[in-house]
């Protein structure tokens, strides 16, 4: 059997100018979903999860007609999620072993439901790729850059677009200062942790759909929409600077302004407006809309970790749920058992 274990992610800095090709600054959280996979003869991807979509669910599937053969919740909602797995698995093959299309049972366990703006989608890639990598190979020594290249690939050709962001910070872990034209993730080294917090509630929109919806309202408004692009990537560029010298009072006046800029392209929810108005008021230096918006993940910078239990508790009196306050964990996990 092999163990991947993969770790959902924060974007920090810069989503959205990332899918045009500036650069954007992430980290892994210490929170990982887990996969047990076994490779089986039936040529069926089985597939059992009892905390991926909020409720147990179970689904086999024919790998070469893609007919549901025997599914314990309703059919849409589960094909919508498999498209990343059947992807992963059948780019992985054609990059390894094509022709080929091994049967597996796949066991997920994630802390999180699905869709909460925390990279669970592209933690779903990197994991099946790792394991379809491991697999083939009856290694765990699997070439990280592989993995992120095959599951970046996934995560384009099943939401139309997306930025190299998630599925390379979640290969390589750690904090990370991403270049999307090359496609490269550059670890920022922090001389002191930065105090975080992470916080999410629930998400309203898929991010392809908000991607698109950000798309076709920016090529109404073109020149505008590509000034906030250049502002944004030049945000980034600011606080990659401001991390390396710990200057968190600049780094938190950032944080800000790329709010703001995510208020001016609309993927802000009013939750979220709320939340951040309300942090920055008891005294975070920062706080912002992280990831895709519409509701999903935010994150805030303290002035110091003390105040991370203080902070928390005035983002959960808005009903949101805190996941981290910490960043930077370990990237997949790969074992053999
Ligand atoms: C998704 O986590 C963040 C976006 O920038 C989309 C992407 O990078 O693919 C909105």
């Amino acid at each position: 059997m092999i163990v991947v274990k993969v770790p959902l992610k924060i974007t920090l800095f810069g989503e959205y100018a990332v899918v045009f090709r500036k650069p954007a600054i992430a980290a892994t959280l210490p929170v990982y979903m887990s996969f047990k996979v076994t490779p089986n003869n039936d040529g069926l991807l089985h597939i059992k999860s009892s905390t991926l979509l909020g409720k147990l669910y179970m689904v086999s599937i024919d790998r070469t007609s893609l007919k549901v053969i025997n599914s314990y919740v309703e059919e849409a909602e589960v094909l919508k999620f498999l498209r990343y797995v059947l992807k992963a698995l059948e780019l992985c093959e054609a990059e390894i072993r094509p022709g080929s299309k091994k049967g597996l049972y796949i066991e997920m366990e994630s802390p999180v439901p699905a869709g909460v703006g925390l990279g669970s989608s592209a933690a779903v890639s990197v994991a099946t790729v790792s394991a379809c990598l491991a697999t083939y190979t009856s290694s765990t020594e699997v070439d990280r850059n592989l993995i992120a290249r095959i599951a970046w690939r996934t995560e384009q050709e099943v939401q139309g677009a997306a930025s190299p962001m998630d599925t390379y910070t979640i290969t390589f872990g750690g904090l990370r200062y991403i270049e999307p034209s090359v496609p490269f993730a550059e670890e920022i080294k922090t001389q002191q942790k930065l105090p975080v917090l992470v916080g999410y509630v629930p998400k309203k929109a898929t991010t392809a759909e908000l991607v698109n919806d950000v798309k076709r309202k920016g090529a109404i408004v073109p020149e505008i929409f590509n000034a906030i692009m250049d502002t944004i990537g030049l945000i980034v560029n600011n606080a990659k600077q401001a991390i390396l010298k710990n200057d968190l009072e600049m780094l938190g006046i950032l944080m800000n302004m790329n709010h703001g800029l995510l208020e001016a392209l609309n993927v802000v929810s009013v939750e979220h407006s709320m939340i951040v108005k309300a942090l920055r008021a008891v005294g975070a230096l920062g706080a912002k809309t992280s990831g895709a918006g519409g509701g999903g993940a935010f994150v805030a910078l303290a002035r110091s970790h003390f105040e991370i239990p203080m902070l928390s508790k005035v983002a959960e009196a808005f009903n949101a749920k805190i996941i981290a306050s910490e960043i930077g964990s370990s990237g997949v996990m790969i074992a053999i058992s």
